[in-house]
């Protein structure tokens, strides 16, 4: 698996906001959009603050991109503070002149029995543009993808899923305790994400060393599901220092 370490996290994420900036710039003078899978959580923040900086800045437009979040908690109102819609519009689609339209984030206040339905019609959406063109990934401490917990299949697509205590642990400060935290979630599925054209996995701080360790240099299996990247041909592990300690 291609792995490239950077000195530091805002390095590497300016990096990162240059290939998303030059293929928007690429699709647009094609005249075609630019289909991008995005993640929320601590480790793209610096990316998209870059993004924001790229269309003050220097007139990056997103008036040609369409995303899909890889998930959102459920259930979940979207105007609650934790949710992932909140933390895409407050770090990201705010501050750019995206469409609305063109914004897709997993509807974490739907009824149980509307979900499995709308997973397919999200599957279908993504597929109808022709494909993400590049999905931007974090990695959980279980090895997780999107919410693809361990024992997620290779070939699963979008779906509700249980979330690991681990995972719930992390997340209780956004919560205000473990209990809080939604014990379920709708997400990309792993065999989603690999469609994605080019994957980027992003990793910082020596808190992630131990994981990124198994992910890039362990077995395949789906107790760690990360692992499944080492499959792909269109993926590149993007790290600080830190996050690539102890990488052999
Ligand atoms: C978020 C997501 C998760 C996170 C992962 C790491 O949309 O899909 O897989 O990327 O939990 O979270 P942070 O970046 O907060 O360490």
């Amino acid at each position: 698996v291609p792995v490239t370490v950077y000195e530091n996290q805002q390095i590497a994420s300016k990096a990162v906001a240059q290939r998303i900036a030059s293929l928007i710039r690429q699709k647009q003078t094609k005249g075609e959009l630019a289909v991008l899978g995005l993640a929320t959580g601590v480790t793209p923040l610096r990316v998209y603050a870059e993004l924001v900086r790229l269309h003050r800045e220097e007139a990056l437009s997103f008036k040609n991109v369409v995303t899909f979040n890889l998930d959102e908690y459920y259930p979940m109102l979207a105007t609650a503070q934790q949710s992932y819609v909140t933390f895409m519009h407050e770090n990201l689609f705010n501050h750019i002149d995206i469409a609305r339209n063109n914004i897709h984030i997993p509807d974490g206040t739907l009824p149980l029995e509307e979900l499995h339905a709308y997973c397919m019609v999200y599957e279908r959406k993504i597929e109808q543009l022709g494909g993400l063109d590049l999905q931007i990934l974090g990695i959980g401490r279980t090895g997780h993808i999107g919410f693809n917990e361990p024992g997620s299949a290779p070939n699963s697509g979008t779906r509700l899923v249980t979330l690991n205590d681990l995972t719930r642990r992390d997340a209780s400060r956004d919560f205000g305790g473990k209990e809080n935290v939604p014990t379920k979630a709708i997400t990309m599925g792993i065999g989603t994400i690999f469609k994605a054209r080019e994957i980027i996995l992003m990793a910082w701080n020596g808190k992630k060393a131990p994981i990124i360790k198994k992910a890039v240099e362990g077995e395949i299996s789906s107790e760690v599901p990360a692992t499944y990247l080492q499959l792909s041909d269109n993926v590149e592990f993007v790290l600080d220092k830190d996050a690539a300690s102890e990488l052999t």
